[in-house]
């Protein structure tokens, strides 16, 4: 169908899965064991409710917002997703050059089929970009990567934590991922990889499962680029990071692809803000430490939802997936266009003509569990 046909970032799902190849359909939209965690992701959105203000001017309403300082003209920012290849042959340039032509950020994947410096090159002079880094058991070769990172001005480290080794994911495991063209992973930091498991096992046996607290230090020592874990899953984590000086964590499951069971981010926000709250007095959203959120954010409701709660901003992976697989470029400016035209109407519906408007009292979370 036509992209004026498409009215949310759903239909870029179900649009996707008909016209992408198997294996690459298999790879974006598994997630781990029963994919329970992956359904409860967008679920967890269901029982947070608003309380919508009235008679508020809301002629101009504004969503645009700064992420570790830097401008953006959304609270959503593309996070890493890997192999974008698979999905369409300009990879995850598709997602640089819509992100350029709507000021959000972008996070680069270590994974990612482009090479880094393709994907740098691609971007406009000016535009932020983020990196995902999978640790490399050669802390060598990671030391590469990161300061070459930070000579080419990315703006933030995003350390995923939440993988020592990957989930099970059973619908990219039943294809074997003997690539007929090693072109979809360009830096997977590992030569002899198991190709009879999936796409994802095929590519993450670098990962170093010793990773451990102690290592911050060494990332310190070796970079000035602010820090932020991905994948935290509890507030006694978060805590920790916020103790030990980092930037900000990601209060993420992967979507779904590591361990099932594990909560969705906004319920595990919910918690993080109250007992950081109690053991360090600390008010969310906060500028010294960011509380993301990822994992099946669909609409700018979800969006809203997530920064009431005291989100500095929210990641957004397979409905860009999606989007260039199917449209390219196009599909994914098209994403983009729908958010912010959703931002605009449903700030006006909650009364809230910027995003520091939209506070606690906008919304009923008494559903989650540790509200
Ligand atoms: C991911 N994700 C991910 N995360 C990461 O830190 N490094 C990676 O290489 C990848 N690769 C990856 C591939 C694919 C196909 C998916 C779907 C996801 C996880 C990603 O950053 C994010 O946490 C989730 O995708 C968020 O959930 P939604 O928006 O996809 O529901």
């Amino acid at each position: 169908p036509p992209l004026s046909e498409i009215l949310n970032l759903h239909d870029f799902e179900s649009i996707a899965r008909q016209v992408m190849s198997e294996k690459a359909w298999a790879y974006y939209s598994s997630a781990a064991d029963d994919e329970i965690t992956m359904r409860e992701n967008h679920a967890a959105y269901h029982r947070i409710w608003f309380r919508p203000r009235i008679l508020r001017n809301v002629t101009k309403v504004d969503w645009s917002t700064k992420i570790l300082g830097h401008k953006t003209s959304m609270p959503v920012y593309i996070t890493a997703t890997a192999l974008g290849k698979l999905g369409h042959p300009d990879g995850e340039l598709n997602l640089t050059r819509a992100a350029a032509k709507h000021g959000v950020i972008q996070m680069i994947p270590t994974l990612a089929s482009c090479s880094f410096d393709e994907i740098i090159d691609g971007a406009q002079p000016g535009q932020v970009q983020f990196l995902q880094l999978y640790v490399n058991k050669d802390r060598e070769i990671t030391k590469k990567i990161v300061q070459h990172a930070e000579e080419r001005g990315i703006k933030g480290l995003f350390i995923t934590v939440d993988a020592p080794q990957l989930g099970r994911r059973e619908k990219d495991m039943r294809m074997k991922f003997e690539d007929e063209d090693p072109s979809v992973v360009s830096e997977t930091g590992s030569k002899d990889v198991d190709r009879s498991q999936g796409a994802a096992r095929a590519i993450s046996s670098f990962i170093d499962p010793g990773l451990c607290w102690d290592d911050l230090k060494w990332f310190k020592s070796i970079t000035k680029m602010p820090l932020i874990l991905k994948g935290v899953q509890c507030w006694e984590d978060a805590l920790e990071a916020y103790d030990q000086g980092l930037a900000g964590v990601v209060l993420s499951n992967h979507g779904g692809r590591q361990i099932d069971f594990s909560r969705s981010g906004v319920e595990v926000l919910a918690e993080v803000t109250k007992h950081l709250g109690e053991e360090r007095g600390l008010k969310f959203p906060n500028e010294k430490f960011q509380l993301f959120v990822d994992g099946g954010v669909r609409r700018a409701t979800d969006v809203l939802k997530a920064i009431a709660l005291g989100a500095t901003a929210v990641g957004v992976g397979r409905p860009f997936l999606y989007a260039f697989s199917s449209y390219g470029v196009d599909g994914v400016d098209k994403a983009l266009q729908i958010l912010h035209d959703e931002f605009e109407m449903n700030l006006r519906l909650l009364g809230a003509p910027t995003l520091k408007d939209v506070v606690p009292s906008m919304v009923d979370a008494s559903s989650l569990s540790n509200h």
